[in-house]
């Protein structure tokens, strides 16, 4: 007889692109423990959303793992695997290489990520000329693809503008081309929509839906919008105080939610609008 794990037994087409594991994450000067326990893993194609209240941990749990938690902030337990490799065990080097080639990220604020008084697309051939090895010319033209496969309007023109030149909604296309630049597998969009209207807000979630379909880019996205969740993602983790209170398929989860925060949140969300999701249920 073979000794049962404590390995949940999924049939899994794919090996996940993403594995956290009981993930703490612990502020060292205080000692107090901020994240108690993440676990979630993500497949190509896949989208896993954060949501719950301010301060709640989505942001540290995104940062570690890009690897890039803040000072006296470090990964108290669990693991983290991005495409088989164990983050830990990777030198300050090999996580770098790591970040933007396989696992990439978006936040809000994309002109805070963008240099003023660099032309945007040369920013972005940066990025391809580091991460891809090619050459100027061919960095350029990679970029100009990019800046169209974000579903920018005139490329050529968009390359060559500043970031103070563009809409809120251009930059934050111009910062996911920049993000997908060396073809990662997996993108992380922390609270990525939320300074833009809701028009383009609902672009950009398009484009995400379409990267994750094209190129089966697998996404983490952080929202406090239950609305971005229910369109995006398949599966959810409600945070609250640092632990995940409830955790599931996006339709359990949001449709039959088992826990009372998570009742809460729907109830202080349905009057954005967040029905208009969920009714495609009935569809
Ligand atoms: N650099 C830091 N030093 C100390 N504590 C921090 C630091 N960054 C975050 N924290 C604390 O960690 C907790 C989680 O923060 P985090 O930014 O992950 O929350 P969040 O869920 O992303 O919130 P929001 O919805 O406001 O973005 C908060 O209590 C915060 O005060
Ligand atoms: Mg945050």
């Amino acid at each position: 007889m073979t000794t049962l794990t404590e390995t949940p037994v999924r049939p899994t087409t794919t090996d996940p692109v993403l594995a956290v594991r009981d993930v703490r994450i612990r502020d060292q000067v205080s000692g107090r423990e901020i994240v108690k326990g993440v676990s979630f893993s993500l497949t190509p194609g896949k989208v896993v959303g954060i949501v719950g209240e301010s301060g709640s941990g989505k942001t540290l749990t995104c940062r570690a793992v890009l690897g890039i938690l803040p000072e006296h902030i470090e990964v108290a337990g669990g693991a983290i695997h991005v495409a088989g490799e164990d983050v830990a065990a990777l030198s300050p080097a090999g996580l770098t290489a790591l970040r933007g080639s396989t696992i990439s990220a978006v936040f809000q604020d994309p002109a805070s990520y963008l240099n003023p008084s660099i032309k945007v697309g040369p920013q972005i051939a940066e990025v391809v000329r580091v991460k891809k090895g090619l050459g100027r010319r061919a960095a350029k033209r990679r970029a100009i693809e990019l800046i169209a496969a974000v579903h920018l309007r005139d490329p050529e023109l968009v390359y060559g503008q500043y970031a103070h030149e563009l809409s809120g909604g251009m930059l934050q296309r111009v910062l996911i081309a920049t993000a997908i630049a060396a073809d990662p597998r997996v993108l992380i969009a922390d609270e990525a929509t939320t300074a833009l209207d809701v028009t383009v807000q609902a672009e950009i979630l398009d484009l995400l839906a379409d990267l994750r379909d094209t190129a089966g880019l697998a996404l983490v996205v952080v929202s406090h919008d239950l609305a971005v969740v229910a369109q995006l993602c398949d599966e959810v983790l409600v945070m609250r105080e640092g632990e995940v209170v409830e955790q599931g398929p996006t339709e359990r989860v949001l449709y039959h939610p088992q826990h009372d925060y998570t009742r809460l949140l729907i109830d202080e969300h349905e009057q954005y609008g967040l029905d208009r999701f969920l009714a495609r249920e009935g569809s």
